[in-house]
């Protein structure tokens, strides 16, 4: 059987760490051609190492917060591999900061949504304006979270309602995107093992109680869903929240 994504290519944001690595290594594995983005130039070129001689990588230090930027990535891209077939937006994250609503520091807000929402959309609007333009089809997988379907005391206000603006986005973005053929599907990961959450100290006493299964997901368990929803094995697969949360939405 030959890779799911052979010759396929896929920006990928976040790609320097946790979640959007995985998701590089695994689309690599699957013959992907990669555009790695993200704030932190060092972790892209890890991740290109870890993806091996054979991946045809590039990394593009990008702010996903920045249009131009982000207009710049997609057009490397395409100068590099020749088109693009689909994007993953995955870049975002929750900052340190209390989580109440009086205490809550306007700034914070701003930035969270700016990161998580902003750059979501700034992220899908370069992809889709290729895509449309190619006239082939594509697809935009962008990260929302368990938090944005079922609220915990301890994130971030701005955080659960960027992500929530994320999941209203793509099932607003499966409609219009259907009559060119583009897939839009949102991941919606449980709390997962990567550096972040791995940082917090205990986490599964703090949030294991909301957790049928009582465990993190592995990133490389998301990987395999999203290089799977990328590929042609799912051309119907549009409009879908891809939860893998060990239960936490479903209660
Ligand atoms: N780990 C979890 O439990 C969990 C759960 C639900 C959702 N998520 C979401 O998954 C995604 C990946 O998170 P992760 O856990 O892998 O964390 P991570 O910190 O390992 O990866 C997030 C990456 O996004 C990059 N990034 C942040 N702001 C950026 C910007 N403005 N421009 C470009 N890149 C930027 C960071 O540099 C970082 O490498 C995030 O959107 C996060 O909100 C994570």
């Amino acid at each position: 059987m030959s890779p799911m994504l052979e010759g396929k290519v896929v920006v990928i944001t976040g790609a320097e760490s946790g979640i959007g690595r995985a998701v590089s290594l695994r689309c690599a594995a699957e013959g992907a051609h990669l555009a790695l983005a993200g704030l932190v130039e060092e972790g892209l070129r890890e991740t290109a190492q870890l993806a091996g001689e054979d991946a045809a990588t590039i990394t593009v230090p990008t702010d996903i917060r920045d249009a131009d930027q982000v207009d710049a990535l997609f057009a490397a891209t395409v100068k590099e591999f020749g088109r693009l077939d689909a994007a993953f937006a995955n870049a975002g994250g929750a900052m340190r900061t209390p989580s109440e609503l009086a205490d809550s520091d306007l700034d914070i807000w701003k930035q969270m949504v700016e990161t998580n929402l902003t750059g979501t959309f700034i992220t899908l609007r370069a992809a889709a304006r290729i895509l449309i333009d190619q006239g082939e089809g594509g697809s935009l997988i962008a990260t929302g979270s368990s938090t944005a379907i079922r609220p915990i005391a301890t994130a971030p206000l701005a955080y659960m309602a960027a992500k929530a603006g994320v999941h209203q986005l793509m099932r607003a973005l499966t409609l219009e995107m259907a009559q060119h053929n583009i897939r839009v599907n949102t991941l919606v990961p449980g709390g997962s093992a990567t550096p972040p959450v791995l940082a917090i100290e205990n986490y599964a006493e703090k949030n294991f109680g909301t957790v049928p299964m009582k465990a993190l997901v592995d990133p490389d368990e998301l990987a395999a869903i999203v290089a799977f929803a990328l590929s042609d094995q799912a051309p119907h697969m549009t409009g879908t929240l891809l939860k893998v949360d060990a239960g936490r939405t479903s209660v």
